[in-house]
């Protein structure tokens, strides 16, 4: 596996950073997960966008403009073809004595590679179950940080418990997101997600399920679900980069309406993947 490490392109074994790199020691960093499909990447600017607002969020100074960085996926792939996958980008605030306070000198460590994520086809047709978990989290959930331990938390509660995902439900605010997902919600064909806030991380394929079910003329309200109106709904789902639009059919051993993927989630689903399959044609046509 090839990584990119602060300006090099090195094999993995050859990939290592320092003891006292910041990210190690305080997590004090952010990351972007962004798809690669048919051999393109699929929404890489909203990906960027997002990464510069978190960055902003920890009050760190992008170290790359955004088109240097579009040139190292691009050459990341460029040396390592792939027409699925994903890329991971990190950027943190680099190597220093282990100090709280932000160092004068250090500079950002920038991490990028390319991993595998394989499409599970039948999860998205048949569904998956879910736990709900509370939600644990710091104030600023909208800053793509690579301090993850709660959700760490949760999602290995859901694989203790044999799920794929931990709905997480925010003691005073409601069902807020899962541990590495957005969560929507269907009553009597009308969709509800939580608001971009700084309860949830704005997913990417949660904004662009938004433009989807608007241009279908669903509709839509963002606002939170409080933890008893989840076992109300007739549809739940889940939507990430990686999961795309996932029908979830239980809820804490209980099934979400009958218990089989909905109507309204699946004809989303439908339209995200002829999107994907339109950006990977389009791009390369
Ligand atoms: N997870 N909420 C959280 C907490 C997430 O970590 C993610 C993404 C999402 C969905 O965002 P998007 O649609 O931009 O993928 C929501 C990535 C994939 C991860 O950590 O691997």
């Amino acid at each position: 596996m090839l990584i990119y490490l602060n300006g090099k392109y090195l094999d993995y074994t050859q990939a290592q950073v320092p003891v006292d790199e910041r990210g190690l020691q305080f997590a004090d960093g952010i990351y972007e997960v962004a798809l690669i499909w048919g051999g393109q990447f699929v929404d890489l600017d909203r990906h960027l966008e997002r990464l510069e607002r978190s960055a902003a969020g920890i009050e760190l100074d992008m170290p790359l403009s955004r088109s240097e960085i579009r040139e190292i996926a691009a050459e990341l792939l460029r040396r390592e073809p792939q027409k699925q996958a994903a890329l991971y980008l990190q950027i943190t605030r680099g190597v220093a004595p282990r100090d709280h306070r932000f160092p004068d000198q250090a500079k950002p460590t920038v991490i990028a590679y390319i991993k595998d994520a394989p499409v599970d086809h039948v999860a998205l047709q048949q569904g998956v179950k879910a736990i709900t978990e509370p939600d644990l989290r710091w104030l600023r959930c909208d800053i793509k940080s690579v301090s993850l331990l709660p959700n760490v938390l949760a999602r290995q509660h859901a694989a203790q418990r044999g799920v794929r995902e931990a709905i997480q439900v925010r003691a005073g605010v409601g069902v807020t997101e899962g541990s590495a997902t957005n969560i929507w919600m269907v009553h009597q064909g009308s969709i509800v997600t939580a608001p971009a806030s700084n309860w949830i991380l704005s997913g990417i394929v949660r904004s662009v399920v938004l433009e989807l079910a608007r241009a279908e003329k669903l509709p839509v309200a963002e606002r939170f679900a409080s933890a008893e109106e989840l076992f109300q709904m007739d549809e739940v789902f889940l939507t990430s980069t990686t999961s795309f639009v996932m029908p979830i059919i239980e809820i804490d051993g209980k099934k979400v309406g009958d218990g089989e993927p909905g109507p309204v989630t699946l004809r989303l689903q439908e339209l995200y993947l002829e999107r994907l399959d339109q950006i990977a044609h389009v791009t390369l046509g």
